[in-house]
């Protein structure tokens, strides 16, 4: 039986593109030949659904399945790009008595091991909220393997190491950071430091950056993907973390254009 790996994409800030980079990381791992199901763990404001497109696809949500009233099969929602991506809706919570809504530890990692098996998932991705709480915690209780979403800019990488010692605690050790919303302009006109200087300063190491895109961000409130659009350096950016995810070597800017990767790095 093959393995299927568990990965969480957090960050203890909100906005920094943590459901964008599940959605596209998932569907660039399944265009690799992966079959990846997406679970939304926003428990608060469920959104992978929207940027999937298929917001009104989906009957059942996650705590449908650790109830066990459908399995993962029938609530998750196959992806109308690839034969390999599914994704399933975190419930809406109740405003009342909000922790009810959250499944219980054991249920959700049994509703897990039965989707890798029965569905012949390679991964796993779950989308997490923008806050240390209760749904990290059920997620990284089921991670091999976090990765931590930061802008580049100071306030978001700070959060960024808060979200690796929070996860240190909690025993997840295995964490990488990805850079979002790269903004080349600002470090080629000398606003921000080089690559290097910022991967040196980071404590995690970095898995990848993704640069800013207007047309990814407009996509995106549309449920439109990078491989939808026509970003050729954000579909670069997302090949190469799938690449690097599955154990490859990629050079950092493989298959960017229009860059000059030395003024990148260096600056
Ligand atoms: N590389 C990018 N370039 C341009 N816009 C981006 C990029 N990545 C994400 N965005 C935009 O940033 C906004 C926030 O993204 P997203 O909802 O994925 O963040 P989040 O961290 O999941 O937020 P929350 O904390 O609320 O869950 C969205 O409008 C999205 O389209
Ligand atoms: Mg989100």
């Amino acid at each position: 039986m093959k393995r299927c790996r568990t990965i969480l994409i957090t960050s203890c800030k909100g906005g920094v593109g943590k459901s964008t980079v599940t959605a596209n990381l998932g569907y660039y791992l399944a265009e690799a030949g992966s079959r990846v199901l997406l679970v939304d763990c926003d428990f608060s404001n469920r959104c992978l659904d929207l940027i999937l497109g298929a917001e009104s696809s989906g009957l059942y949500d996650i705590s449908d399945v650790c109830r066990g009233t459908v399995p993962m099969s029938v609530a998750s929602v196959a992806d109308r790009r690839s034969s390999g991506l599914f994704s399933v809706s975190a419930p809406y919570l109740d405003p009342f008595s909000p922790d009810d809504s959250i499944p219980e530890e054991e249920s959700f990692k049994a509703a897990l091991e039965t989707a890798a098996r029965d569905m012949e998932l390679d991964y796993i991705l779950i989308d997490t909220p923008g806050a240390l709480g209760k749904p990290l915690e059920l997620a990284s209780s089921v991670s091999d393997t976090a990765l931590i979403v930061s802008t580049h800019h100071p306030t978001a990488l700070r959060a960024a190491d808060s979200s690796a010692s929070a996860l240190y605690s909690l025993g997840l050790r295995n964490c990488f950071l990805i850079i979002n919303e790269f903004d080349a302009e600002s470090v080629l006109v000398g606003n921000r430091v080089g690559i290097i200087e910022m991967i040196e300063k980071a404590v995690l190491p970095t898995i990848g950056i993704i640069p800013f895109s207007e047309e990814f961000a407009i996509g995106g409130e549309h449920g439109q993907l990078a491989s939808d659009l026509d970003c050729r350096n954000v579909t670069s950016a997302f090949r190469n973390i799938a690449a690097r995810i599955s154990g490859n070597s990629v050079p950092l800017f493989k298959g960017w254009k229009n860059i000059s990767r030395k003024k990148l790095l260096t600056r």
